[in-house]
């Protein structure tokens, strides 16, 4: 089980941190059922870069990014080091610990 602590680039919003989490699923459906704002214009099959987000956190967690999801990122605004797409990073089986995210500016243009 993972506990999952989601900050927020637009400014307002306070941090949220989900407890229990189970695995197998990625961030972008831990966030969106919990009512948690990212978009995901191709529906979570790695095929755009609008579920962009950093993983500040718990990198070693979710599984490895691959040489698709880098090319995606490349494409997101503002990518970092620590950028991810959230509907690739599926929480490990087997494992636990924290992780913490940030979450960009769901009102700004996000590209493709
Ligand atoms: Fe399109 Fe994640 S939702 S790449």
């Amino acid at each position: 089980m993972y506990s999952i602590t989601f900050k927020f680039e637009q400014k307002g919003l306070e941090p949220v941190t989900l407890e229990q989490v189970a695995p197998d699923q990625s961030l972008l459906e831990v966030a969106l059922t919990n009512d948690i704002e990212l978009h995901h214009n191709c529906g979570g099959v790695c095929a755009c870069s609008t579920c962009h987000l950093y993983v500040e956190q718990g990198e070693d967690l979710v599984e490895e990014i691959s040489d698709k999801e880098e090319d995606f990122i490349d494409r997101a605004v503002n990518p970092r080091l620590n950028s991810r797409l959230g509907c690739q990073c599926v929480l490990l089986p087997g494992k636990q610990g924290n992780i913490t995210v940030t979450i960009p500016d769901q009102t700004q243009f996000l590209g493709e």
